[in-house]
């Protein structure tokens, strides 16, 4: 049975004492995961180690990064390898939000290479996909995003896509409260769901989680988690406060 995750990616959101105030605050009321059920917590780079240490003995929630270097080490002034998360006790690093690949230029050849180094150094995968408003407009959304896919994580075996968990994030969905409603994001989890089965074969696709992200929150969790290629979600916004991430876990738990 594939994996039901619910992940917050903090973004440049909350100092050491916010954040740590509130991981304690999401662990205080943190309903029982099942097996198949994790939560994850990406902070900034340098709430990693104490996020890691408060984490650490609570089942089923793992800490990620939200990026890291392609390359394993050497003269990068500002930027962390994949090796140093590993070391630091991370679980998962996300790769190709569209915030990074926006603001900082990351390529899909460029991100297959952060998840090569990722997955070599035993970090899960969080791989981001998603089209702008543009591409959707004009109906070219599946291309757009099986691209993304193709050219990020199709050269890796059958075996390391044990390790990667796909996000779909239409980027006209991030942060401006506009949701994907059900139809678009099952219609998209489905089509992803089949582009990877292509590769990698329907045992591999039945088997990859699918997060959707994008203007998720308490009040459309349950309806988008309800579809049937929907196996959670990549939470910004409302990732922030306690109570409101807490809501999209217990939408998960249903
Ligand atoms: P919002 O939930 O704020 O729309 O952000 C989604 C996102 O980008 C998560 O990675």
């Amino acid at each position: 049975m594939r994996k039901k995750i619910v992940a917050a990616n903090w973004k440049m959101n909350l100092n050491l004492t916010e954040g740590g105030n509130l991981v304690s605050d999401i662990c205080k009321s943190l309903p029982i995961l099942a097996e198949n059920m994790q939560v994850l917590i990406a902070p900034p780079y340098i709430n990693i180690t104490s996020v890691v240490s408060q984490l650490s003995g609570v089942s089923n929630v793992f800490v990620a990064a939200q990026n890291c270097h392609q390359e394993a080490s050497g003269a990068y002034t500002g930027e962390v390898a994949a090796s140093m998360l590993s070391a630091a006790g991370v679980t998962y690093v996300i790769i190709g939000h569209s915030e990074r690949r926006q603001y900082f230029a990351e390529s899909n050849a460029m991100l297959a290479q952060k998840t090569d180094q990722a997955l070599s150094n035993n970090l899960k995968v969080v791989f981001c996909c998603g089209e702008p408003l543009e591409v959707r407009d004009a109906n070219n959304q599946n291309a757009y995003v099986a691209q993304q896919i193709e050219e990020s994580i199709f050269h890796l075996t059958a075996e390391q896509m044990n390790s990667v968990v796909v996000a779909y994030e239409p980027i006209w969905a991030i942060g401006t409260g506009r949701t994907a409603n059900t139809a678009q994001a099952q219609d998209m989890h489905s089509h992803i769901r089949a582009v990877l089965s292509a590769k990698f074969g329907a045992e591999v696709a039945d088997s990859t989680s699918i997060l959707y992200g994008g203007s998720c929150k308490p009040s459309n969790a349950a309806e988008l988690f309800a579809c049937q290629d929907v196996d959670g979600g990549l939470i910004g916004g409302a990732s922030l406060k306690a109570e409101e991430f807490l809501g999209i876990i217990y939408a998960m738990t249903k």
